[in-house]
């Protein structure tokens, strides 16, 4: 039976240093597409100042410039990066241009963070480690999932021996319809956008980013099961040569542990939850259909969470979406600039969040395939 929120995990799961200023340095970032990009809070961070924007289309530049109360705009990307004030750029361009923009940026002596995922091949993802190693730069996967409540609680009560080992993890993202040729994010202006006929598996960091993100071990092997609809037109016409809307992938990590990941459009289901399982207790995030947020411990089960937000500066302690992962996502890139240190999650933790799924895609279409899983790990 769920019992009100226990002291003593309250008093464990507590921010025990709430966020300060500690640093007069201020990072002038450049921002990068006016969709999902409109989403974060550089503005809002003592730490930060939004130097310029840009966008393709004019109206979304003029979004940009007044979320982030910024004067400057630049008609692209290509653009914005000759400017030698913007020491970061926070990049969310369409999914399949991240490695190409990503390593344009670091090319102009750029710190980069980019919307997931890092990249859509096994050699872009090979090019990226290859520029950030050569150039020195830093990079960050804004990956939402990492910064979810739930992933914030798993990672703590993992570090403080509460949960032991996770033997088992369950971790999906549903998305009703997207990818459709019939979806709305599939058009814009009479044209189809990179949405359309995207193969899920490709899309995967929502759901790896749980596991991941938490115990930070490896997924070396996959099977994947790729589902798709004959009927449906966007799988016989896609730039991705796509055949499918659903793919539930089964992962081996290099613990040796099981983990079941789904990514899918076609089932009616929505949201980026997991579950996981140790032998002395689990962790399920809320879904659709009711199942609350619940930590199951030996002897006592715990339904509400710590809301987190005095890890953050005062002006950003709010949800602006996606389980309230954007003002964290935001802070840690900043302050891992401030702090000249590596960000939570860096290139190589961002790799191992997409490559996987990179995989996956490829054991889908060999109908499902064991496959290997090649790591993108640092040097020494
Ligand atoms: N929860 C999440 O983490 C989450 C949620 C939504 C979207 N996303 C990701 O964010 C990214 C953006 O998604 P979206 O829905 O906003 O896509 P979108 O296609 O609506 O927006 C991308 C924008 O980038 C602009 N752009 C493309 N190339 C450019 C260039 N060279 N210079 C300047 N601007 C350029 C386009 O004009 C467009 O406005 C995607 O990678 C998506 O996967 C992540």
């Amino acid at each position: 039976m769920a019992t009100a929120f226990s002291e003593e995990i309250s008093s464990l799961l507590t921010v025990k240093q709430p966020w300060q200023k500690s640093s007069d340095k201020t990072i002038r970032i450049g921002v990068v597409g006016g969709g999902f990009g409109l989403a974060f809070h550089w503005h809002e961070h003592p730490n930060c100042k939004v130097e310029a924007v840009s966008d393709l289309l004019p109206e979304r530049r003029k979004r940009l410039q007044g979320k982030y109360k910024c004067d400057k705009a630049y008609e692209s990307l290509e653009e914005l990066v000759k400017d030698p004030a913007i020491e970061a750029v926070a990049v969310f361009t369409p999914a399949p241009d991240h490695a190409r923009h990503v390593i344009l940026c670091m090319e102009h002596g750029k710190h980069v963070i980019s919307a997931c995922p890092a990249c859509i091949t096994l050699e872009e993802a090979q090019k990226m480690k290859e520029t950030k190693e050569r150039t020195g730069l830093r990079y960050m996967n804004a990956e939402t999932s990492y910064f979810r409540k739930e992933t914030i609680a798993v990672r703590e009560l993992l570090r403080q021996g509460i949960l032991g080992e996770i033997l088992y993890c369950e971790a999906e993202y549903y998305h009703l319809g997207i990818g459709r040729t019939s979806h709305e994010l599939s058009w814009r202006d009479g044209k189809k956008t990179w949405r359309c006929g995207y193969p899920p598996m490709l899309y995967p960091t929502h759901s790896t980013a749980f596991l991941v993100g938490t115990t930070r071990e490896r997924l070396t092997k996959v099977s994947c099961i790729g589902t798709g609809d004959p009927n449906e037109p966007a799988l016989k016409d896609n730039v991705y040569g796509n055949t499918f809307l659903n793919g539930m992938a089964m992962f081996l990590t290099d613990r040796g542990h099981p983990f079941r990941c789904n990514v899918a459009w076609d089932v009616f289901a929505d949201g980026e939850r997991a579950q996981w399982f140790s032998n002395n207790g689990a962790v399920y995030s809320e879904n659709s259909a009711g199942q609350p947020f619940t930590i199951r411990l030996k002897n006592e089960t715990i339904s509400t969470l710590p809301d987190f937000w005095d890890m953050l500066p005062e002006t950003m302690r709010y949800d602006s979406g996606h389980g309230g992962s954007h003002p964290f996502l935001t802070n840690e890139f900043i302050m891992a600039l401030v702090e000249e240190r590596e960000p939570a999650i860096d290139l190589y933790e961002s790799l191992a969040f997409c490559v996987p799924g990179i995989v996956a895609h490829e054991s889908a279409k060999k109908d499902g395939e064991q496959l290997p899983i090649p790591q993108f790990e640092k040097k020494g």
